[in-house]
């Protein structure tokens, strides 16, 4: 069914037009790139105040309130680009083992956020200003370095299989 879907969109005027375009893909994927940066950039500045590694004497509420907003619009961005980056040639991507990787490991980024922000930050007022902070909020933290820098990786590796 999946398969059927990507034929359908690879087919569409959509996908044709970027498939087909000299210019239309490699704006998108630069687009894609400068969108990915700002929600990896934006993501590890959070993660290494989780870690103690950096901007230990600013409040944890305080970095997220200036990197949430950027780290949402650009992750928008990259999802609108990287969706029309893949109607283009959407059976080619779908049977691409680096691009399946990228998207369960955006599923996992998703879910590690979530708990963090559902269950660890419960706590947050008790550790907001401190410069170590509880060892949920370090795993979070390191688990979602560590998943972008594999998102990273996986989305580079895609355009070589
Ligand atoms: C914020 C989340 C995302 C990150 C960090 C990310 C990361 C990347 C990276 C690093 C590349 C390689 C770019 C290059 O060097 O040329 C890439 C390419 C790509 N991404 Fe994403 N991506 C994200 C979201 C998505 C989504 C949601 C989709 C699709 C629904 C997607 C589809 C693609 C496609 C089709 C390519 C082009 C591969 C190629 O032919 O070179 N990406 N992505």
């Amino acid at each position: 069914m999946i398969l059927e879907f990507c034929q359908w969109l690879e087919h569409t005027s959509l996908g044709v037009a970027i498939g087909e375009s000299l210019w239309l893909f490699p704006i998108l994927e630069s687009l894609h790139v400068i969108a990915l940066a700002v929600v990896v950039g934006s993501i590890a500045m959070m993660d290494l105040r989780l870690l103690g590694a950096l901007a230990r004497d600013r409040a944890v509420t305080e970095l997220a309130a200036e990197t949430l907003p950027l780290t949402w619009g650009a992750f928008a961005a990259a999802a609108i680009t990287g969706f029309l980056l893949f109607a283009s040639n959407a059976s080619y991507y779908y049977d691409n083992t680096p691009f399946r990787v990228k998207i369960v490991l955006l599923g996992l980024a998703g879910a590690n956020m979530l708990y963090f922000h559902r269950a660890t930050w419960r706590t947050v007022s008790t550790w907001d200003r401190a410069a170590q902070l509880p060892i949920a909020a370090r795993l979070a933290g390191a688990v979602s370095l560590g998943t972008w820098i594999l998102v990273v990786i996986f989305g580079r590796w895609i355009g070589f299989v």
